[in-house]
């Protein structure tokens, strides 16, 4: 296999990101890149990053770049031996339960996520004990173990279908509460959560449609509507995006919510100039990067701090190195397995 040269990566990189990254760590990238390529190529491994990452990496060495839900389809079907999950350590984890005779390699030995954190497997069945019957769907930002006590995982772009799909008139969705309040409303629900109620059986719980977790995502719980007030005072033109992790307010004060690439796709399709992004940074530069004629603003004080752990020299060392290995026991992986691939047949 053919690998880049330093230099025509520089040349690569320099024609999308000249605007955004300084010269002197463009060309300082693009060597570390080259190496991250070599060995890629050395290892037969595929490269999997998230809309997340910094955008050196997003630009350079990347086999695939998408959401939650596009790369766990990539990981499911690539026939490479090695996975490189340039992303965190659930999405890492789903790699592996998709596609287990790989070996799935995550480049920081942490990166977690404050969502994935917020809840345990124990939670979810006290939950099932609670509401007998009532299906349960968890969100992908969750750990092995959790997936596996669940009926069938979603992202941010099905997260209304699969709810749907259940045809039940009572689901249990856990872990986040602002995305539970926002596909509540997206699907006409009423939602409660018993850890703030706690007897909802008694309110009624046929009245009760969406049972929720009180989990929120660090960096989009901190976005508020006075925000996107300023941002439209200083510039009445802006269209606002904000990922459904934000909570209802921001998400009804802005003009689109949807996954990291339903965001992408918004500007790729629509002709206004300007936008703010309320979601991780690093994920505006990506799509300044890509569209030249339109201005992206950013918060960037708002960051993820485990997304951010992932860099290109993280990257060649996890090649390098092989670190850090991804495993999850195979009798949690099984019924993980069935969650997640029922939410896949959704779509
Ligand atoms: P997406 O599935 O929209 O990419 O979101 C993942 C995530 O962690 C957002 O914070
Ligand atoms: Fe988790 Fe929030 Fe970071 Fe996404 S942005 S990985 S939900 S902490």
């Amino acid at each position: 296999m053919i690998t880049e040269t330093a230099e025509s990566l520089y040349e690569r990189m320099k024609a999308k990101l000249a605007r955004l990254v300084p010269d002197a760590e463009l060309r300082y990238k693009a060597g570390i890149a080259a190496e991250v390529l070599a060995l890629k190529a050395e290892r037969d491994a595929v490269i999997l990053a998230h809309n997340y990452m910094e955008p050196a990496l997003f630009y350079s060495v990347p086999d695939f770049q998408g959401d939650s839900l596009d790369l766990s389809r990539r990981a499911a079907t690539t026939e490479r031996s090695v996975i490189v999950f340039c992303g965190v350590k659930f999405m890492a984890e789903t790699a592996k339960i998709l596609n287990p005779s790989r070996t799935v390699l995550l480049p920081a030995k942490k990166a977690g996520c404050s969502l994935a954190e917020s809840i345990t497997a124990e939670d979810v069945r006290g939950l099932r004990a609670r509401f007998p019957g009532v299906p349960v769907v968890s969100y992908v930002n969750t750990y092995a173990d959790v997936k596996a006590d669940s009926d069938v995982c979603c992202t941010s772009s099905n997260a209304a279908a699969v709810v749907e799909s259940l045809k039940s008139d009572t689901v249990i969705f856990l872990p986040d509460e602002y995305l539970a309040t926002n596909v509540a409303r997206e699907t006409g629900r009423h939602v409660v959560f018993p850890t703030r109620t706690p007897r909802p059986s008694q309110d009624g719980l046929l009245d009760v449609q969406m049972i929720g977790w009180t989990g929120r995502c660090e960096v989009h719980e901190r976005f508020t509507v006075e925000d996107i007030e300023n941002a439209r005072r200083q510039f009445p033109d802006v269209v606002v995006l904000a990922h459904p992790e934000c909570s209802a307010e921001v998400c009804r004060a802005s003009d689109f919510s949807g996954s990291t690439n339903a965001i992408v796709r918004y500007v790729q399709e629509h002709p206004a100039k300007r936008y703010l992004v309320l979601t991780e940074c690093a994920m505006g530069d990506n799509i300044a990067a890509a569209n030249p004629d339109k201005e992206m603003l950013r918060i960037c004080s708002l960051r993820c701090p485990h997304m951010n752990e992932i860099t290109l020299e993280e990257t060649r060392d996890a090649l390098r190195l092989n670190r850090y290995v991804i495993e999850v026991p195979e009798e949690i992986a099984a019924r993980a397995r069935r969650a997640l691939e029922r939410m896949i047949a959704v779509g």
